[in-house]
């Protein structure tokens, strides 16, 4: 039998080129050997406030770029989170299991709460919701980007938990990150990452964005005055972070580009990634117009969810004998 591959992306903003590099490009590499499953998890969304229409807007808007990137749904299986009811249900079992303490401590969180006056239940409980999407479908590995460690920790620990109190049926994931570009920096603050939840449109290339503005952000991207394309995050963070975001795209390693870039200058190549981000994004933004006004898309969308939802009840049923709820079934 075929491993299996889960990830899923929040429909919370425009899609940046770190969600591209961090998860999608990898997605479609593993169609063939794995049984995999891409999820749109819009309830993960409304754990801060959005709007009702935009959020709508955006489901589909992702659904369209997770085909235009290459995922082929005769071979991986694309749905909505929202469409598989399974994955609210072993949620609310899996909180059962998780403590306060362990959902407070995590730094998406912290981030994401601190400050603000409102916060809501479904922030802190938002790990158990992911744990509940990955062990649903019995998933042996995770490819997503750095900043989501800390929840596949938690997914791992309660996985065993689980195992152990109630009954042995989670299997273990592992996580899948990326060699380069697991951490895509933001453009004009290269400390920090590159999120489409970011208030400054300069801060992320949209994948989205036309050509032109592409070019703009990279030229403008902020380096240091030295002028010499080396790698060294520490210091010189904002070339490093271009450095890492051209090999992620072409393949070459960063000693190979520092050797190419050698006396030439942050112009040439700034330039050349402009060049490199643009025929990149380009055919995928083309295909993306083609899917998203089409049928086809819907189409696909229900054979997706019908196939989670099968896969998905098997766990579920188990999970519920296993904690005792309801009458014995098989
Ligand atoms: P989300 O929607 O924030 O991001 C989607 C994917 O993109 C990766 N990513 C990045 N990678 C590199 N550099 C960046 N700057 C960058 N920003 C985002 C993320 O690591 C992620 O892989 N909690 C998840 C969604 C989720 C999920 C799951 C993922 C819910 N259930 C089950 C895997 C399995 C999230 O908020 O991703």
């Amino acid at each position: 039998m075929k491993k299996v591959i889960f990830s899923g992306i929040q429909p919370s903003g425009d899609l940046t080129l770190g969600n591209y590099i961090g998860a999608l490009k990898q997605f479609g590499q593993f169609q063939d050997e794995f049984d995999c499953f891409y999820c749109i998890v819009d309830e993960h969304a409304i754990t801060v406030p959005q709007d009702r229409l935009k959020l709508r807007n955006q489901i589909r808007s992702l659904a369209a770029l997770y085909l235009a990137v290459g995922l082929d749904p005769e071979k991986s299986t694309l749905f909505i989170q929202s469409e598989v009811p399974a994955h609210a249900q072993a949620a609310w079992m899996l909180q059962c299991n998780v403590y306060i303490g362990e959902l407070e401590r995590m730094t998406q969180f912290k981030d994401k709460a601190s400050g603000k006056a409102g916060v809501s239940a479904g922030l802190l409980t938002y790990p158990p919701l992911m744990a509940a999407d990955i062990l649903l479908y019995q998933t042996n590995l995770v490819p997503v980007g750095e900043d989501q460690k800390q929840h596949l920790e938690l997914t791992r620990n309660l996985a065993e938990r689980f195992n152990r109190k109630h009954n042995d049926i989670f299997t273990m994931p592992d996580i899948y990150i990326a060699k380069y570009g697991a951490r895509v920096m933001s453009l004009q603050e290269p400390t920090k990452k590159m999120s489409k939840s970011d208030s400054n449109q300069k801060n992320a290339i949209y994948l989205l964005d036309p050509s032109n503005t592409i070019t703009k952000k990279i030229k403008s991207a902020v380096t240091d005055s030295s002028g010499i394309v080396k790698y060294d995050k520490e210091n010189k963070p904002g070339i490093s972070n271009l450095l890492a975001i051209y090999s992620a795209i072409t393949g070459e390693a960063i000693l190979e580009l520092e050797e190419k870039y050698e006396g030439k200058g942050y112009g040439a190549f700034k330039s050349d990634l402009a060049e490199i981000v643009v025929n990149e994004l380009a055919p995928i933004q083309e295909r993306y117009t083609a899917y998203l006004n089409s049928d086809e898309l819907d189409k696909i969308l229900d054979a997706g969810a019908e196939k989670a939802r099968k896969v998905a009840s098997k766990t579920l049923r188990k999970m519920e004998n296993a904690m005792g709820l309801g009458r014995k079934r098989r």
